[in-house]
């Protein structure tokens, strides 16, 4: 069984091509994986905008898949020529009917190689920006029509889940036996959530923040600190500097700590950026210390809250797992955060490769391999949902 997964719903556009193991358990080898960034477009605009992501995806899509497919060793060039039948042809054009430039690379794809031997698609169905997710779905569905490959549609958020169990050794990825109930702390530019999880594919959200997600608060912050678009990363690096010169936080500094005593397990981020900028107004212009003050407070006052919302969630719902995924899931002071809570409270804790905290195909790869292992059938009424909750996938 060879899956290809499709992953547009931001901005990365990324395909990745795997292989099932036999067995039981959902086991797979990588044979390809690929992951283009549009950031650097992005910057400029101080966020993603989603009339570009949807522009870039649809230039980039094509090739990604033909490059993952060369070198998954699945493509195989037709040496007579060959056109499309017009049934087809006509089916591309209505669905490619907005893509016009997805619309031509595709019929020299289908027109140049043969039908590759795969044997399942996944693609992101949501949530996410609905014009950027729409490239994938669209690109899916050319796919299965004209090589007839069934599509199973990927939640998002369950695709981070699933990517942050995955165990690897010597090439071979695998969801390992967990031990449930478990709870997942999803983290990331769209969504802050605390999602109880009884069984595989069985998903309830306990908590989620009431404005921004906390991924969108760093890059908020970041910005109002004077860094580029995405902050956090640059936050983080800032705050790791402040530790190591073991700064003190200025009185004037200090932060809130919104929520962490609300008895409930929601968040809410937009104050905190509020109390931001207040300080960085009182401040400016900002010098390097204070910046790095500002930096370490701000990811300490996340850390703190995320650290008692999981510690509560663990409490209430008996959680023997803890799965923290989404690109925040990357920043290590909150993954040292989780690990001390995870030794004192007792729970097992399942953190992505640092590879597979951002945006990926693989996550989607996985997640469809264990859709397909629960026989959820496939579909071709697809239709992108920028806001589907993980608890209906
Ligand atoms: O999951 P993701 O790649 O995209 C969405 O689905 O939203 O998450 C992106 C978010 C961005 O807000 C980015 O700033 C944040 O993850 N992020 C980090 C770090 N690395 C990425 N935030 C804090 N510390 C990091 N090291
Ligand atoms: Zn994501």
């Amino acid at each position: 069984m060879i899956l290809l997964a499709i992953e547009t719903s931001c901005d990365e556009t990324a395909v990745s091509i795997v292989k099932r193991v036999r067995g039981n358990r959902v086991r797979f080898e990588v044979l390809s994986h690929k992951v283009l960034s549009q950031i650097d477009l992005h910057k400029q605009y101080g966020g993603v905008f989603p009339a570009l992501a949807k522009r870039e995806h649809a230039k980039a899509l094509t090739q990604l898949i033909a490059e993952c497919l060369e070198e998954a060793d699945l493509l195989v060039e037709r040496t007579n020529t060959y056109h499309l039948p017009s049934a087809e042809r006509k089916k591309l054009e209505v669905l490619l009917e907005r893509e016009p430039e997805m619309l031509s690379a595709m019929k020299v794809l289908f027109e140049g190689v043969q039908k590759p031997n795969i044997d399942a698609i996944a693609v992101t169905e949501g949530p996410g920006l609905e014009p950027a997710l729409w490239v994938g779905i669209n690109g899916a569905l050319a796919l299965n029509t004209v090589w007839d490959i069934p599509i199973y549609p990927i939640n998002h958020m369950e695709g981070h889940i699933i990517a942050s169990t995955l165990f690897h050794n010597e090439g071979v990825y695998e969801i390992p036996d967990i031990s449930f109930p478990a709870c997942a702390l999803l983290i990331s530019g769209g969504h802050t959530e605390i999602v109880r999880i009884p069984k595989l594919r069985s998903y309830k959200i306990i908590g989620k923040t009431k404005d921004d997600a906390v991924g969108e608060a760093f890059d908020k912050s970041a910005r109002m600190l004077g860094i580029p678009y995405p902050g956090g990363p640059e936050i983080s690096r800032l705050a790791e500097l402040a530790r190591k010169e073991n700064l003190i936080v200025d009185d004037d500094l200090r932060l809130p700590r919104p929520m962490l005593h609300s008895g409930d397990l929601n968040f809410s981020c937009s104050g905190l950026k509020t109390a931001v900028l207040t300080r960085v107004n009182k401040k400016s212009p900002l010098n390097d210390i204070t910046k790095k003050m500002l930096a370490l407070e701000f990811e300490n006052s996340i850390t703190d809250v995320l650290v008692a919302k999981v510690k509560q969630a663990v409490y209430e719902t008996r959680a023997e797992t803890v799965i923290v995924g989404g690109g925040v899931s990357a920043n290590t002071h909150i993954r040292s955060a989780m690990k001390e809570l995870s030794e004192t409270e007792g729970f097992a804790l399942l953190l992505p490769a640092k590879n597979l905290s951002a945006d990926n195909g693989l996550m989607i790869a996985a997640a469809g391999l264990l859709h397909i292992a629960f026989d959820v059938k496939p579909r071709t009424k697809l239709k992108a949902n920028g806001s589907w909750s993980i608890e209906n996938s």
